[in-house]
This record gives C-alpha cells, structure tokens and sequence, in this order.
C-alpha cells in the first residue's frame, strides 16, 4: 500500500516539477528525494551553460539535475549516498536509455580514492536540518563545501554548486575565492536557485546573472561589485513605475539598475524607479502610474496591492480603505524622498 502511494505522490509532483519522468516505468522515491530535486525548468537553464567530455554530479540524488545537465557531456557519473534512492535512478536511467556510472558511496569516500578528472563537477547539497527558512552557512550543507573546495578544484575545471536563495552573495564571494559567475535563476518571478561556479584558475571579475525563467524578460548580467560604485537619483513618480524583479533584488544591485536603465529611485529604502520615457527593456514590472490621494480611492475598488518601505501591509491596507484583490489594476503604496505616496495604474 505504502509503495502505491509514494507512486502516486511521485506522478503528482513529477506533472509540475518533472513531467519528463511521466513514462511507463519509471519508479519514485520517497517525497524527501522528490522535495530535493531540482525542476525540470532551472535544470534545463543550467544544461545550456554547461558542455564538456567529463561530468559528474556528487550528489546525484533522483538525478534530475543530472540527467539535464549532462546532456551535453559524453562521460557520465552520479554519486549518491543513499543506495535505495541510486537503485531508482539507475532503473529510471535505464528507461529513459541513457547511460551513466553509478557510484553508491559517500562523496568524501569517493574524493579520496578517486584519481579522474573532469570538465565539470555539479553539486547540489542537502540542508543538514529541515528548517527551510532558516538563512543558512555553507558548514550546515552536506558535503560542507568549504571543506572539499580545494579538492573539487583540483580534479575538474569548473564546478557547479546549486544552493538556497536565502543565502547571502557577498557571504559567498568571501569564503570561497575561486566563485567566477553567480546566476540567480528565477521562474516567473519566484528565486528558486543561487548557482555559483567555481574554477582554479583565477578569472577575475565575477560575472553575476539574474534570471527570470517564463517571464519574457531578458537575463540581466553585472560584475559583482559594480552596486558599491553606482549611484541612483531620486525623484518623484514620473509617468511610468518599474517594479524589478526579485531575481534583481535578491542581487541587491538598486544603483546599479537604476544607473544601467537611466532611470530615478523613488527613495533609498524604496526600491522602485521611475522615467518618463518607457524603458521596455527594464527586467521586472513597468506600469504607467499616477499619484492619487487618500480621498481619491473608492471604496470596494479592485487592485493588485504592493506595499514597498510603507508601514501597512497590503493586508492592512485592503482593510483600512475597503479595496478588493485582484484584477488589472495595481496601487502602491510606498515612499518617495517628499514622504508616503500613493501611485495608481493608469
Ligand atoms: C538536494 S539532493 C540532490 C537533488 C538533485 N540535484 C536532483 O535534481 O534530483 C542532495 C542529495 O545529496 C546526497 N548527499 C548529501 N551529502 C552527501 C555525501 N556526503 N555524499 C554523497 N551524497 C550526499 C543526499 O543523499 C541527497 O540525495
């Protein structure tokens, strides 16, 4: 009984989150391995990055980064601690005819006996304790990276770490010197991954990428760094308001979009822009807006409620002015330099 259910809990997830593994054949593990594996979406993304002879994923776990990853590899390993889980993959591999060595070991264990090399290692670790909210150290991760970097970059020439969005950038950039490109991947809108890429030799600047999958917007690519010399202006809310998206203000560069597009802050803490001109190209929201009074706002009206560096949540604010969710319409309320604003969608 318990293995039809995991079956049917798989096919229900592998629709939204891998409906490449909805075949006649193919086996699913139990939730936590389907909870940990990648999307078909972000790893496709990654696959198209990556090219080589030789690649290995350490922590193959369902394998369903490696099966897109390696897509442009001749030679294929996948090491997983946990036998039951590799036993799957090797089976759903096998369905799926492609071919690949199987490793059941521990990755520490495999590192020390191992004397190949490769294009690209790819690792996508596992959280240490369940708290998936909890903002996180690369030393609560298993393998702990800091302890095997300079291992891993001796037997490859790149490698690939997929982590949590909720990990700090500049974090990163400080423990692990050998990081030369930063993508953050989004998928409409949602930051689903950080991956970074390591390699031994020193290449300089660090290209950083925010992506925003299925949303039409194109990738916007800056140097690390770059925020700390970039200035923005301020101004209140000309014709048309920019909302960026979050894979940009999980890079925390406001100056640097803001200096990139031409475009005015409203305030330092408020991380929207404004322009007279439309700039089509801007990666996140562009609405044509005016600014409206308290009075001006009709009760029962129907917005879509942003709340940015404004004391009320969009909650509170449905309430006080007794507005509806939803619909085409946007209204924020924010702050520009002068004070609170209230900027509505034209
Ligand atoms: C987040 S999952 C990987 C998911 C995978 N990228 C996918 O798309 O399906 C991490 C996997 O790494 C394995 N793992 C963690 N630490 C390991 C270690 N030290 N040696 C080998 N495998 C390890 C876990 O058992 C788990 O299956």
């Amino acid at each position: 009984m318990q293995e039809i259910v995991q079956q049917i809990k798989g096919k229900q997830v592998a629709q939204k989150k891998f409906p490449f593994l909805l075949k006649e054949g193919i086996i699913f593990p139990p939730q936590l391995s389907l909870e940990q594996s990648s999307s078909e979406k972000t790893a496709l993304y990654k696959s198209e990055i990556l090219k080589g002879k030789k690649f290995i994923d350490l922590t193959s776990g369902f394998g369903i980064d490696a099966y897109y990853l390696s897509k442009n590899f001749d030679e294929i390993t996948l090491v997983e601690q946990n036998s039951d889980l590799l036993e799957i993959v090797e089976h759903n591999w096998t369905v799926l005819q492609r071919k690949a060595k199987f490793i059941n070991q521990k990755l520490e264990d495999f590192l020390n006996e191992n004397k190949e090399t490769f294009d690209v290692i790819y690792l996508d670790p596992a959280r240490r304790d369940n708290n998936k909210n909890k903002v996180f150290l690369l030393e609560d991760l298993s393998p702990d990276i800091l302890e095997i970097q300079e291992k891993l970059l001796s037997i490859s020439n790149v490698v690939v770490i997929k982590l949590s969005p909720l990990i700090d950038l500049k974090y990163l950039v400080s423990v692990l010197p050998s990081i030369f490109r930063i993508d953050i991947i989004a998928l409409k809108n949602d930051v689903k991954e950080v991956v970074i890429f390591l390699s031994k030799e020193n290449l300089g600047e660090i290209t950083c990428n925010c992506v925003n999958l299925e949303s039409g917007e194109s990738t916007f690519t800056f140097k690390f760094g770059e925020e700390e010399n970039a200035h923005s202006e301020y101004d209140e809310p000309e014709k048309f308001i920019y909302i960026p998206n979050n894979s940009i203000l999980k890079a925390g560069i406001f100056n640097v979009i803001s200096e990139k597009f031409g475009l005015k802050k409203l305030h330092p803490n408020t991380h929207l822009y404004t322009s007279n001109e439309k700039i089509n190209d801007f990666p996140g929201r562009i609405l044509e807006v005016e600014v409206v009074g308290n009075k001006q706002i009709k009760k029962k009206s129907q917005f879509n409620i942003i709340s940015k560096n404004y004391p009320l949540k969009p909650e509170e604010i449905k309430k006080k002015y007794g507005l509806k969710d939803g619909g085409e319409s946007y209204i924020i309320f924010t702050q520009s330099k002068k004070g609170k604003i209230i900027v509505k969608s034209v």
